[in-house]
């Protein structure tokens, strides 16, 4: 059943060309537009919509940081994201013009499941992305969008990751078509580029061999540090949070341009420091300050695995490994960018002879608090 592969988290990473076509089918029209009927929420009510919280734990949170910068770049509708473990505790602003997003592969993460109530009893719409049918947070929520990445056996999240950013990222275009902000062309330029995504993981998964081998050589680290700005940031954060889960092994995600206020003095001879780097093409010269920020950590001793779009030469002078993924607008990165993370941390794992599938302490699903 592990369909010829060591571990189903491999074989769930390698099926995230198929999950990410299968939950953009039948939702986008021919001419380019957002179908999302099935999402029982009237139009009317999400035109009036003030205001959203993402909730969601782990994986699931850090889609819905990615997901933020693409609602709030297409609707102009601020987005929050909140743990859901801390949500409700701090008394969240709520009301009728309240969109919560509630993120769960499961559906059945206490945690979420109770932020929702509480957001519920203050009147919020709730819509649910969600892989499971029919499960708790779907069914007590007013609205769901189902991810489509068929079953998740591996305790750790790949595929679903992937498929929670098309989800919301189709719900942001769905907003910002029918309240205007985005409109005809527009939306139908990133419906393009979301189509085009399922060969461009596909070509990343093409390629994963040198990482596997270089995944091999970083077995025995006391720590790897990830770092990424803009929708990097969060990537990085779930490449630390693989590492944890899977290696047992200390790894921290940081926005690069912290790394000044502190990060920095954690890094050492050697310490392996992997830095996700925005695309050269993007808006505020981001790229160049992470190229200075490569060479600062290196400077330092670290040694450094750099994400970067192929034909990006700026940084090969200062990475120790380059990995490439395909070129893709900025915010479609996260979907190739997260890949070669997910598979060094199997490999890590699996060479520091750990069970990849079912880490140590983790549970698939946290149905309690
Ligand atoms: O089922 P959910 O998406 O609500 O689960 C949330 C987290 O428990 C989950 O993403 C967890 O962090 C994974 N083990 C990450 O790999």
């Amino acid at each position: 059943e592990k369909g010829g592969y060591d571990w189903f988290m491999l074989k769930e990473i390698a099926e995230q060309p198929a999950v990410v076509a299968d939950t953009l089918r039948g939702r986008l029209t021919e001419t380019g537009e957002i179908h999302l009927d099935e999402m029982r929420l009237s139009d009317d009510d999400l035109r009036d919509v003030g205001k959203i919280f993402i909730i969601a734990c782990g994986t699931s949170y850090y889609a819905g940081m990615v997901a933020k910068y693409a609602i709030e770049h297409w609707t102009r509708i601020p987005v929050e994201v909140e743990l859901a473990s801390e949500f409700r505790y701090r008394d969240p602003v709520l009301d009728r013009s309240t969109l919560v997003i509630a993120i769960s592969q499961s559906g059945e993460t206490m945690d979420t499941l109770m932020a929702l109530r509480h957001a519920k009893s203050q009147h919020a719409r709730i819509l649910a992305i969600c892989n499971t049918i029919g499960s708790t947070i779907p069914r007590e929520s007013d609205a769901v969008l189902y991810t489509r990445a068929g079953v998740e056996i591996a305790v750790a999240s790949t595929k679903a990751f992937l498929t929670q950013i098309v989800a919301c990222y189709l719900v942001a275009l769905y907003l910002g078509q029918i309240r205007g902000t985005k409109w005809g062309d527009e939306v139908s330029a990133v419906v393009g580029q979301l189509q085009e995504m399922p060969a461009a993981v596909d070509k990343v998964l093409d390629t994963m061999e040198p990482v596997r081998e270089l995944a091999r050589t970083l077995a025995e680290a006391d720590q790897i540090l990830f770092l990424g700005r803009h929708v990097g940031f969060p990537v990085a954060l779930e490449g630390a949070l693989k590492l944890k889960e899977l290696a047992y092994m200390h790894a921290e995600g940081f926005a690069a341009g912290e790394l000044k206020h502190g990060p920095i003095a954690l890094i050492g001879e050697g310490t392996p420091v992997v830095i996700v780097v925005p695309s050269p093409l993007g808006r505020d010269s981001l790229h160049g300050k992470v190229v200075s920020n490569i060479q600062e950590v290196r400077a330092r001793g670290a040694r450094t695995i750099v994400i970067a779009e192929e034909g990006d030469d700026k940084v090969v002078p200062y990475a120790d490994h380059v990995i490439r993924v395909p070129r893709t607008p900025v915010l479609m990165a996260p979907l190739v960018t997260t890949v070669p993370l997910q598979v060094m941390a199997c490999e890590i794992a699996a060479a520091r002879g750990l069970d990849v599938d079912q880490p140590r302490n983790l549970a698939k699903s946290v149905t309690v608090e």
